[in-house]
Order: C-alpha cells, then structure tokens, then sequence
C-alpha cells in the first residue's frame, strides 16, 4: 500500500474519499471531527498545486424520498468555512470540474447513485471508470468507511494509482496496539442501542480480551434472555442474535460483566432503579456503569458505544460515570469513532483520552478482525 506521506503529488487531478457522515441534528453538524481530521490531506493536496475532487456518503440512501436529507450541502457550507471549493450537485455528472477555475470541489452524497439502482453500494466499475476519468490519482482518507467495499472506497483504485491519506495512516498507527495486544490486561466496554449490529463483532473481540463490559441499550437483550424484566425498553427479537447472545452467555460467563443500576422512564418521570426494581411499562434509557476500581486494574482499554441516550441531560449519568472513571485511572484508553466518539466530544472529555478514533463501524471491524474490505480489496488490485 502506498502512503500519500512517502511521495509528492502536485499538479495533479486528484479523487479524494473523505468520510464526511457527520452527525447533523435540526440542521446543524453536532460534531465536526471529521471534517476538521479531513483538512490535513485537503490542504497538502491543495498546497501542492493539486485539483482535488471531493467524494464522500452521507446517511443511508434506500429511495428517493432518503435524498431530501442526505445532501451534503450541509457539509459543504462547513468546508466552505475552510478552504474554496464549488459543490457539485450530482454525482453521476461531474463535467462541471472541465469548464470551472476552481481547484477544490465537493461532489454531493455518493450514495445518492444507488437510487434507482445500486451503484455506489454495490461496488459498480462503470461508476468508478467514470469518476476516474476525471482523475491522475485516488486518495482514499476515509478511514470510517473502510469497512464499505464500495465504488468510491475500493473500485477507484482499478483505474487510478491509489494512496492513502494522512487520517487513515494516523489511525492504523494508533490503533496498532489494539491489534497485536501488548499490554494486558485488556478491557473491551461495548454499548450503543442496536445488539444486532454488534453482537458478531463481539463475539470476536471475546476471543481477544481478558473482560468484557455489556452496557447500553444492547445490554437489554442478555437481559432479557437472561430472564429479567427489562419493561418496554428496546430489544431483539431476531433469532440469529438470540441464539448469538445465549452463546456468549454460556461459553463466556467468566468475561462479562454488566452493570445492574439502571435509569428508566416510569410514566412522565425519570427513576433511578435497581435491575430487580425495573417494572413492565418502564423503558431502560441508561445504564450506571460504576467500575472505578475495575478499571484501574487494566492496562488498556477499548470503548465502543454508549451507556445509554446521553444526548438528553436526565440520560447521561452512565456515560459521564465512564467517562469520567476512565479518565481518573492510569489505563491507556481507545474510544471507537461513531457515538461513543461524539459523546466524549460532547461531555467534554476529549483530550483525556490516549486516542479517539474517526471510525464507528469501521473501527470496531479492524479492531475485531484486523482488517478492512476497502483496504483488503485496493491491497488486491494495487500489487506493487
Ligand atoms: C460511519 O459513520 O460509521 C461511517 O460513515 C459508515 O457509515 P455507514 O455505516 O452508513 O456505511
């Protein structure tokens, strides 16, 4: 793989993959880290002469109507705040690039291509053949989009030299010690709402800690199999999950901990209750993970998710609990990207932190397995 550190780019057209999938909330951007961790390579590129054409998705696009709030024009009145650059409106027509004397240009949601037929999401190369034919070279800096073997992530590099960029070298740098573990023990706190979408990763990471943390609302499912009450509050039903979360129950017993403090929301109100306390209509919205001392007993940590709807004030004891634990141990901790990252922003913990990653899923897969489809898939096509 060829790094954009080890070589010098100028005047060239350059096809850079930015993951701009910032959290937006009543039309603002609620964190911008990714757009800020973006600019390094924007502005070497910039800097060095370079025409830089700008891709990236936003959200999740499965019709028509999903368009209407995807538009990256939120992102591009961000990034205008730093650099110049022209938004192109749609992605399948980017010969606007030809006429302008601009030298910077966003182009709008990748993804918006997969409607009415899949091609951005599906890797199409007539897609990537287009695009490219506007280019010398791709750069891909999206580290959170890794995880995607998309047109604009992996089936670029078919057609255009491919390097990677300053975010993506500064995260498989840092994130090196949760890959070949050097220090334990080691710590895994995994939280968020959805079990679905990390109960495989998991049972992967299982297989390389010393203990586990459940919290957040994917906790609610072990409960619940378990045999608790857990109210109204959300949980799977999908019988692959389930089957997934008896298994870990049995073959793991020893390396999971959960927390069993809860707050719930009891008809109009708030209530702070015990596991055994929690009643058939209330909904689970936090969990108090309260380790001070667990914590202090590790040498590394890995955080993935929440303790629960942090973003609303009555919800965020658990996560600032953690937080705060985490920061008053001498342990080396990780924060993966996504939600968990956002929350450290927003409570106010970031620089308290060994390293907080750009990637949500992307992070928790290279964690988990130690590698990623884009890059699996450009290692492939790029020999050299
Ligand atoms: C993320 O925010 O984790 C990345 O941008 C990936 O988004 P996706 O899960 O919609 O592909």
């Amino acid at each position: 793989m060829k790094y954009l550190s080890d070589t010098k780019i100028s005047e060239k057209k350059v096809l850079l993959r930015c993951d701009f999938n910032v959290p937006v909330k009543d039309g603002k951007i609620i964190d911008d880290s990714k757009i800020v961790k973006s600019l390094d390579t924007i502005n070497y590129l910039l800097n060095n002469e370079n025409t830089v054409i700008i891709l990236s998705h936003f959200g999740r696009v499965k019709s028509e109507d999903d368009k209407k709030n995807n538009s990256l024009k939120v992102v591009y009145e961000e990034l205008k705040k730093y650099i110049d650059l022209e938004f192109i409106q749609n992605p399948l027509d980017l010969s606007v690039i030809k006429s302008s004397s601009k030298k910077c240009f966003l182009v709008e949601n990748t993804r918006f291509t997969d409607v009415p037929e899949k091609k951005e999401s599906a890797n199409d190369l007539e897609l990537a053949k287009y695009w490219a034919s506007f280019a010398d070279i791709f750069v891909i800096d999206a580290f959170a989009s890794l995880h995607r073997a998309h047109t604009s992530t992996s089936g670029l590099s078919n057609y255009l030299p491919t390097y990677l960029g300053f975010l993506i070298e500064r995260e498989l740098t840092n994130l090196e010690s949760l890959i070949n573990i050097q220090e334990r023990p080691f710590l895994v706190i995994m939280g968020g709402a959805k079990v679905d979408d990390k109960i495989g990763i998991m049972k992967s990471l299982l297989q390389k800690c010393d203990k586990l943390v459940i919290t957040g609302g994917i906790l609610n499912t072990f409960l619940k199999v378990k045999g608790h009450n857990i109210g109204n509050s959300l949980v799977s039903n999908d019988e692959a999950v389930l089957n997934d979360v008896k298994e870990i129950l049995s073959n793991y017993q020893d390396k999971i901990l959960y927390s069993d403090k809860f707050v719930v929301a009891r008809g109009n109100g708030v209530k702070e209750v015990k596991l055994e306390e929690i009643e058939d209509t209330d909904i689970i919205y936090d969990n108090i993970v309260d380790l001070p001392n667990l914590i202090n007993d590790y040498k590394l940590v890995f955080l993935n998710g929440t303790c629960g709807k942090y973003e609303d004030n009555v919800f965020a004891k658990g996560t600032k609990n953690l937080f705060e634990h985490l920061k008053k141990s001498h342990t080396k901790v990780y924060i993966g990207g996504g939600d968990s990252a956002s929350a450290v922003i927003n409570l106010k913990y970031d620089q308290d932190f060994e390293y907080i990653s750009s990637g949500g899923g992307a992070t928790l897969e290279y964690v988990a397995y130690g590698k990623l489809k884009a890059l699996e898939y450009i290692k492939n096509i790029q020999k050299d």
